[in-house]
């Protein structure tokens, strides 16, 4: 769209699926550190990092919690640059301080992912939302000349959701992380992917389960507000983000390298679902070490690395499973 500017900029701790999108595009990725208050970029790296050359920044909204960016849209109308919002594991979800402003909707663009372990989880698929007129045509016009996917694909999508539903039922939802094939939170980096026009019948499960989306919004907002309650508050480093609030997953941050260590390992083989999410900054990920070519050290993104556990909030989680978390935690707290 402005074929001088090539540059993208992602912060360095987020979802390596942003830096194949952005090759695929045919633009450089630009890491920046984040903040470890929302997880958000760390401004200062931010206003050293854009130039004429930057295309786009990209916010994440981590673990489905919105990240301000009033100041970065200023950056970003005074560099004639593109602010686009990844909204992938925040859908449905609004700003805690005005519930009627949607996020993903306030940049130039926002996208959602409907892929595995996100708020609307079709295992595959995503929605764009265009804020301009310029944005939406182009992106009508890439949309356009996709491939349709074959009918036949209906049927194999149909039995690989009922399988993964399976999985997802209350009483197996550990099962599919003791499986390591399934690579489930794992970091994946394709650098070549295959993209098509959406399936009929994986939209008319999508508008199916966003019909639902609200329940379960409620469900993750109490099992959020729970664990801020009642895990002990020396393991509880909020930053400036709220506890009641619908997240994907809740970020737990362990300040202690060797205690955060324990705790991980054992949540993880007693099934309960708790990930350590991205296990370093992106340009330290093997895969992406030489595709990025970035020697950097991003300070924040490497703390945040080395201490952040995820916890489960979604509505397969009973307050037995709550407890034996809480339970996991003291137990390994309390033997440091
Ligand atoms: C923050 C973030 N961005 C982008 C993506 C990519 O989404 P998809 O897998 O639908 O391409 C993901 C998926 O895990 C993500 O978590």
């Amino acid at each position: 769209m402005k074929p001088d500017r090539k540059e993208v900029i992602i912060p360095a701790y987020s979802c390596p699926s942003i830096v194949s999108a952005t090759l695929k595009a045919g633009l450089r990725p630009v890491l920046c550190d984040v903040n470890l208050q929302d997880f958000g970029f760390f401004y200062e790296d931010l206003e050293n990092k854009v130039n004429a050359k930057t295309l786009a920044i990209i916010v994440v909204h981590l673990y489905g919690y919105p990240v301000q960016f009033e100041q970065i849209r200023k950056l970003c109308k005074d560099n004639n640059s593109y602010l686009v919002e990844d909204a992938a594991q925040a859908f449905g979800n609004t700003l805690p301080d005005s519930p009627d402003t949607k996020v993903g909707l306030a940049g130039d663009a926002g996208f959602y992912s409907f892929g595995r372990g996100k708020p609307i989880s079709i295992m595959q698929g995503g929605l764009l939302a265009a804020q301009s007129e310029e944005v939406y045509g182009e992106t009508e016009k890439i949309y356009k000349d996709l491939n349709e996917c074959p009918a036949y694909q209906n049927i194999n999508y149909c039995f690989s959701l009922g399988i993964y539903s399976l999985f997802l039922n209350a009483y197996l939802y550990w099962l599919p992380q003791m499986l390591p094939f399934l690579n489930l939170g794992g970091t994946i980096f394709e650098p070549e992917f295959e993209t098509s026009k959406g399936l009929g019948v994986a939209s008319e499960i999508a508008c199916m389960m966003i019909s639902r989306l609200e329940k379960e919004q409620e469900v993750r907002k109490a099992n959020s507000k729970w664990f801020a309650e009642n895990l002990e508050q020396r393991f509880i480093n909020r930053g400036s983000r709220s506890g009641a609030y619908p997240y994907l997953r809740y970020p737990l941050i362990i300040d202690d390298r060797d205690l955060r260590s324990r705790i991980l390992e054992r949540l993880i083989t007693e099934g309960t679902g708790a990930t350590g999410s991205y296990p370093t900054p992106l340009n330290e990920l093997p895969k992406l070490r030489e595709v990025l070519a970035d020697k950097m050290e991003y300070s924040c993104a490497k703390i945040l690395s080395e201490s952040i556990v995820t916890l489960p909030v979604h509505s397969g989680l009973s307050a037995k499973d709550r407890e034996n978390i809480k339970r996991i935690i003291e137990q390994e707290g309390h033997a440091n």
